[in-house]
């Protein structure tokens, strides 16, 4: 054969198999999880091509994950098993404080006619070559809680890395994103590449994170579908769990200017979202669950303080009702810079804003709650002790 004839041939045959490759379905994001608690866990990842997804669930038992068949969870809404290529798999009545292995499968759906469904390849995630994944259910009666806040990362997945390293994920019990994870919402592609790539790799499959959506997140045509790939326990981007001897309170705290604002082109109506928040939070904080925890800790992006229409509305509709449910502390991200205000007789609780080139690291038990910053380099900067009141 002419040498030539080979070059073709070779050719050829690295062309298609690279054409077969991709056209194999495969997860190209995820999983990782999300609204985690007590009983419940959703679990989410994404495929290349349309799918019917499942997970499988097994005890932590020590048997092979190919020990039996595991039951199966599928996602699924108003009777049908979706065909979509984001995943997302409610687990409930879960026990809590117990640990579960899982893993993802979707199957491809190649052809849906009216009275005919084709199905291609299937893919899942490894639990041969390596461990199975596995989750942990919160336990209100965990003697001690470890949780991270981290904040105003804009898509850097550098400085996101570098506040990362070193963290020992065994011990870390969940982790907090303040808000601004990225600087605008415009596609699925750009939330992955921005900051939720990074999270999975480091963290996010198997240690749950807890988002409180920040003025940055509500920007761009992709804004509005940003809660589908962070759902909560309130199916609301403002909500409650405890783990430990610690209640979060997670808010929302909405765009920064008034609704009417040039920026937002007609599409804003944080004012009345504030409003139905106020009206939930003073339910919220009248509950057991609420009343009974040792710490109260609030979570919202941006700090009641300063003077444009963002901060003014949560000084008006959220302080008052915090005011009254003892706060141990509130933290924020929002001003790119490091800011302790003490309690006051405005804001009945400290208010600790955190830089976003330093991570917030926290550590409670029913008696103490210990707050340590630490910079890029893991270096300690700050610490604040709070004792149960
Ligand atoms: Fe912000």
């Amino acid at each position: 054969m002419k040498a030539r004839s080979i070059v073709w041939i070779s050719l050829f045959l690295s062309i298609s198999i690279s054409l077969a490759a991709q056209s194999r379905i495969a997860i190209d994001h995820g999983p990782y999880l999300q609204g985690l608690t007590e009983d419940e866990v959703t679990i989410i990842w994404t495929t290349n091509k349309p799918a019917v997804s499942w997970v499988e669930l097994a005890p932590d038992d020590g048997t092979h994950f190919y020990h039996e068949a595991r039951p199966q969870f599928f996602a699924e809404n108003y009777g049908f098993k979706k065909v979509d290529s984001v995943h997302m798999v409610t687990l409930k009545n879960l026990t809590p404080n117990t640990t579960y292995r899982y893993r993802v499968y979707s199957h491809e759906v190649t052809d849906h006619q009216a009275y005919y469904v084709a199905y291609g390849r299937t893919v899942a995630s490894d639990v041969y070559g390596q461990k199975p994944l596995t989750f942990t259910t919160n336990n209100p009666r965990k003697e001690e809680v470890l949780f991270l806040m981290i904040n105003d990362i804009h898509g850097d997945n550098a400085l996101m890395d570098s506040l990362l390293t070193g963290v020992q994920w065994d011990k870390t019990d969940l982790v907090f994103f303040n808000g601004d994870m990225c600087t605008d919402m415009r596609s699925e592609k750009k939330l992955f590449d921005d900051f939720m790539d990074t999270a999975v790799k480091t963290f996010a499959k198997e240690t749950p994170f807890y988002y409180a959506r920040g003025n940055h997140e509500t920007r761009g045509n992709f804004a509005s579908t940003y809660p589908r790939y962070f759902p909560t326990p309130t199916g609301q981007l403002y909500y409650t769990f405890r783990q430990g001897p610690v209640f979060f309170i997670v808010l929302d705290c909405g765009e920064d200017k008034p609704d009417s604002d040039i920026e937002y082109h007609g599409l804003a109506a944080f004012d009345n979202y504030r409003t139905e928040q106020a009206q939930w939070l003073e339910k919220t904080i009248q509950s057991d669950a609420c009343k009974q925890a040792p710490f109260k800790v609030v979570i919202i992006h941006i700090p009641p303080l300063g003077n444009w229409h963002g901060e003014n509305e949560i000084l008006k509709k959220f302080v008052p009702i915090l005011n009254s449910a003892d706060i141990d502390l509130m933290l924020c991200g929002h001003l790119h810079r490091h800011l302790y205000q003490e309690k006051n007789n405005t804001t009945h609780f400290p208010i600790l804003v955190n830089h976003n080139r330093q991570m917030v690291g926290v550590t409670a038990t029913d008696k103490l709650m210990e707050v340590h910053i630490t910079d890029t380099k893991g270096k300690q900067v700050k610490t604040f002790t709070y004792k149960v009141r």
